[in-house]
């Protein structure tokens, strides 16, 4: 008897990704870096670093210490700029049948709204991700990020902005005492889905000079040392909304992929391990169907677990 392939679609808002594998922000360049060995058309689709209304060069170094288990950085946002992106990287992602969201930070409350109206006269971007949880930057990062306010409001004016057939994702800070309450604010506002999580905060310390490595003292840290952490908080966040949960943290196989599909994410995003592996987004997808089918599910939908609700 022939075996039926697994679905492995998803509806995120107006938008059906093809699969539920995408690279997080920040840790694949804008999609057009590996093209010869991980094109970025086979992947449920590529979250851009995020753009801002201008060019940014980014903080001081050091921004990027490796750790016994992770990674510690301080990168402060450094991107070519919205118009740089729209008039010399999206036409290219767009000519290799990427699917694209484009992850945005904004100055103020509304610099997103302005980002999105400059995004719209543009084709070939599926969706936005708001980043409300940027540790590294003075203004327009957790400032934003850990007040649920100020969350639905920025939600609710981008919303506003984006055109009907686009996909609108927030993605949160782990750096809270309740994320299911900043998801709750990003539903709020009209959130299709919340991503989690952005990075965990840390530190690393010069003993010799007696001070911390980095010129902002707090850093944010990702890799596999956090992917319980990011389980736990997805886990929080899909009992929170109703909304689909998109998990990022810590993922370095597949079956670190599917384990936040039992705790409620409907998608996930690979980042840190891309630095090592910058195909190993396009190998889950590859694995995906038969690891699923070794599992007896014919859908990641299935691995939920049944406890989720309570
Ligand atoms: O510093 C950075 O560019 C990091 C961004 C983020 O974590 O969202």
């Amino acid at each position: 008897m022939s075996q039926v392939s697994p679905d492995l679609s998803v509806q995120i808002g107006p938008v059906t990704f093809e699969n539920p594998i995408f690279t997080a922000s920040g840790t694949w360049g804008y999609g057009l870096e590996y093209t010869d060995i991980a094109p970025p058309g086979p992947l449920g689709g590529v979250v851009t670093k995020t753009l801002t209304m201008e060019p940014r060069l980014g903080n001081t170094q050091p921004r990027v210490r490796e750790q016994p288990h992770g990674l510690l950085n301080s990168i402060g946002l450094e991107n070519v700029g919205i118009n740089a992106f729209l008039g010399e990287k999206l036409p290219r992602l767009r000519f290799l049948n990427a699917s694209v969201i484009v992850s945005l930070a904004g100055r103020d409350e509304d610099e997103f709204a302005t980002l999105i109206q400059r995004l719209a006269q543009f084709p070939g971007w599926a969706g936005v991700e708001l980043n409300l949880s940027c540790p590294n930057v003075a203004r327009g990062g957790l400032d934003f990020g850990q007040d649920p306010v100020r969350i639905e409001r920025i939600t609710a004016l981008a919303r506003a902005a984006l055109p009907a057939d686009r996909s609108l994702w927030v993605k949160l800070t782990p750096n809270v005492s309740s994320i299911g309450d900043l998801a709750k604010a990003a539903e709020q506002g009209g959130a299709h889905a919340v991503t989690c999580i952005n990075t965990v905060l840390g530190v690393e310390v010069n003993l010799q000079e007696r001070r911390p490595v980095f010129p902002r003292a707090v850093a944010g840290y990702s890799g596999p040392a956090i992917l319980p952490i990011a389980l736990a908080k997805v886990l929080e966040t899909a009992r929170a909304v109703s909304i689909p949960v998109v998990g990022v943290g810590g993922i370095g196989s597949i079956d670190d992929a599917l384990a936040f599909f039992v705790v409620g994410a409907s998608a996930v995003q690979v980042g840190t391990s891309l630095f090592p592996e910058p195909d190993l987004a396009n190998r889950m997808v590859e694995q995906f169907s038969a690891r699923l089918t070794e599992l007896g599910a014919a859908s990641p939908r299935e691995l939920r677990w049944e406890g989720l609700a309570g």
